[in-house]
C-alpha cells in the first residue's frame, strides 16, 4: 500500500524542504520506490537541495493540466535510482492548484511509488491546505522555539479538520521531527527540551535532528546531509527514514558536549 506523507510546519524556514530531501533519499536507501513532490509553488528549493535544478523541464502543474505526461516531468535522483523528484511550478499564482487535479496526480503517483512525500509551503494558507488535503499522514517539523511550536499546533489543527481522511471520519497519522536541536543550549536553559515540545503538541516523536552546520553546505552542494556518513544530522535522518519504513530503530537524543553544565560538573567531580 502506497502512502502519501505531507511534510508540514506552519512557520517557515524550520527545515521542511531539508527534511523532505533527506527522508526521500533515506527511504530510497531502504530500497523503497519513493517520490518527493515540491508543493511550494513559485519557490523551488527542493530541486537545489537534491542537485537537480538543471534537469527541470516540466513541472507538477503542467502534469495536472495535461500539458506533460507524468513520466516527462519526473526526474530521477543522481544519488539513488529509487528516488524521483517532481518539481513545483514557477508561477507566482498560487491559486493554480485544484483539489480534483491534485487527487488525480497523487493517485497516479501512488501507482508508481510506495512513498509519496509532499514538501509543503510555509504558512497555513491555500498551498498548505492543498498539500495536506489527500495526505495519509503528516510529518510535523518544528524548531525548539515557541513561535515554531505555536504555528505547528495551528497547522495540526487545520490538518485535523480539513484533510479528506478526517472528512471521511478517519484520522491522519501525525509524527514529529524536532529539527535544529542544540543540547548545549537546552542544558543552559536557552532552548526548549524535547519532552516539553512533545507535551505541548501531543503527537508521537519520529526523531530529533541536531543543529549541524554541515546541513547548509550539503544543501548548497545538492548533496543532502544523509549522504555524509559522519554527520550527526545525517545519521538522525537515516534513523528517521528507517522508522518511516517500519524498522524499529531507537530514537537517539543528541547529547550535550562536555562544555555543557552537566559536562562541566562531571569534569569537576570526576
Ligand atoms: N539541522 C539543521 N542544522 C542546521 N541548519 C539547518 C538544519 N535544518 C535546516 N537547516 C537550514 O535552515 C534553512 C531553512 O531550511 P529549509 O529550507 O529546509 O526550511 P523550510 O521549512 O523548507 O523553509 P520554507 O518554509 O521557506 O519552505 C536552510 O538554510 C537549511 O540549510
Ligand atoms: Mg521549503
Amino acid at each position: 500500500m502506497s502512502k502519501v506523507i505531507a511534510v508540514i510546519s506552519g512557520k517557515g524556514g524550520v527545515g521542511k524542504t531539508t527534511t523532505t530531501a533527506n527522508i526521500g533519499l533515506g527511504i530510497a536507501m531502504q530500497m523503497k520506490q519513493c517520490v518527493v513532490v515540491d508543493f511550494d509553488i513559485g519557490q523551488r528549493n527542493l530541486d537545489m537541495i537534491l542537485g537537480l535544478e538543471n534537469r527541470v523541464v516540466y513541472d507538477m502543474v503542467q502534469v495536472m493540466d495535461g500539458e506533460a505526461a507524468l513520466d516527462q516531468a519526473l526526474i530521477r535522483s543522481k544519488a539513488n535510482r529509487n528516488l524521483h523528484f517532481l518539481p513545483a511550478s514557477q508561477t507566482k499564482d498560487k491559486s493554480v492548484l485544484e483539489s480534483a487535479k491534485i487527487k488525480q496526480l497523487l493517485d497516479e503517483l501512488k501507482k508508481k511509488f510506495e512513498y509519496v512525500i509532499l514538501d509543503a509551503p510555509a504558512g497555513i494558507e491555500s498551498g498548505f491546505e492543498h498539500t495536506i488535503e489527500f495526505a495519509d499522514s503528516a510529518i510535523v517539523v518544528v524548531n525548539p522555539e515557541v513561535s515554531s511550536i505555536r504555528d505547528s499546533d495551528r497547522a495540526i489543527g487545520i490538518l485535523d479538520s480539513k484533510s479528506q481522511l478526517v472528512k471521511d471520519g478517519k484520522e491522519v497519522e501525525k509524527k514529529l521531527i524536532i529539527n535544529r536541536f542544540d543540547p548545549d543550549m537546552v542544558e543552559k536553559g536557552e532552548m526548549l527540551d524535547s519532552d516539553d515540545i512533545l507535551e505541548i503538541l501531543g503527537i508521537e516523536l519520529l526523531g530529533i535532528v541536531p543543529e549541524d552546520k554541515g546541513v547548509i553546505d550539503a544543501s548548497n552542494q545538492g548533496q543532502p546531509i544523509i549522504m555524509n556518513e559522519k554527520s550527526q544530522a545525517g545519521k538522525a535522518y537515516k534513523r528517521i527514514s528507517k522508522r518511516i519504513c517500519g524498522n524499529k530503530t531507537p530514537i537517539v537524543k543528541p547529547k550535550a558536549s562536555k562544555g555543557g553544565i552537566m559536562g562541566r560538573l562531571k569534569g569537576i567531580f570526576s
